[in-house]
């Protein structure tokens, strides 16, 4: 099994991807990290903890970062609901998964004490990795490759040109992209593709505990406006690692914008070689949505 960490900041795609990942042969889940995003900190974690009491998954969870390292906080309550996972009623968790260590110190020790090199999977603003990688860079050692959910090779999520969780912090993201580590960048060129309709939803319901509890939450996943496709932008992470085959993967130079007078928090991914920079990124630029969908739904029937 390739062992992996989550960081992350549920968010409904994110309990998607998590319920994934945590029912995959090929996967080992060795921490869940969280950080400020979708919504506060506190509520993230929460929701982490929320997933892990309904999946029954004793896998540990430390808390990140509450805030960006320099810009003031946004979130994404607008498409998640102020609770970062509403719809659904879940059991209320028991806080015995939180660690004492903060996600830098946690990540940092269980990538050191692991005999395999260790796949990070961001799924939330960059804050935690890029704080881990300036803290402790002995890590990069024993990192096998970061693949972010993150990013954009046109349009924005945030912004004009801006996905969310580069445009929430992309003083990390740029850190984490000048890192010389492996990165896979997946981001909205596939995850705009990566649709679930009303019909997929409607599979879902009845296909098992899991299915039943993602159809509640995509009830009030951007307000409800499911007829033009929920976008499972985190899962798109995971589908990398478990499918590499429904994606198209570029190598090319990715470079984040941090003072932009119209672009700020914009990946600059330079397909053409412009820049003449070596190559920095594996960056998603297509996905095959129907092998999306199938393998999504899958997924879910291995879940409770
Ligand atoms: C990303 O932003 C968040 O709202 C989602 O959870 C996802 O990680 C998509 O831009
Ligand atoms: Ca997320």
């Amino acid at each position: 099994k390739k062992p992996i960490i989550i960081d992350t900041d549920p968010g409904i795609d994110d309990a998607v991807a998590i319920a994934i990942a945590l029912y995959s042969e090929e996967l080992e889940v060795r921490l869940m990290t969280t950080v400020a995003g979708n919504v506060g900190l506190d509520k993230v974690t929460y929701n982490a903890l929320r997933l892990l009491t309904f999946f029954k998954k004793d896998i540990p969870v430390a808390l990140g970062a509450d805030r960006p390292l320099i810009k003031a906080p946004i979130d994404a309550s607008d498409i998640h609901g102020s609770s970062g996972m509403d719809g659904y009623d879940f059991e209320e968790p028991t806080n015995d998964l939180v660690l004492k260590e903060n996600a830098v110190n946690a990540m940092h020790r269980v990538i050191m004490s692991s005999d395999e090199p260790i796949t990070l999977v961001p799924i939330g603003p960059l804050t935690n990795i890029a704080l881990l990688l300036k803290l402790y860079p002995e890590v990069k050692d024993n990192i096998a490759e970061i693949v972010i959910m993150g990013g954009s090779t046109t349009r924005g999520n945030a912004g004009v040109m801006a996905e969310f969780n580069v445009f929430a912090d992309p003083e990390a993201a740029k850190i984490v992209f000048q890192s010389n580590l492996p990165i896979v960048m997946v981001g909205l060129d596939v995850g705009l593709k990566a649709l679930v309709y009303p019909e997929d939803s409607a599979q879902l319901k009845d296909m098992n505990q899991t299915g039943e509890m993602l159809y509640q939450l995509f009830q009030k996943y951007r307000g409800g406006s499911m007829k033009t496709g929920l976008k499972m932008y985190d899962s798109c992470a995971i589908a990398y690692l478990l499918k590499p085959e429904m994606f198209e993967v570029t190598d090319t130079f990715v470079d984040v914008e941090l003072s932009g007078s119209l672009t700020t928090g914009c990946t600059v991914v330079d397909l053409k070689g412009y820049l003449g920079k070596p190559n920095n990124a594996k960056v998603c630029v297509d996905i095959n949505p129907q092998m999306f969908k199938e393998w999504l739904l899958e997924s879910l029937k291995k879940c409770i």
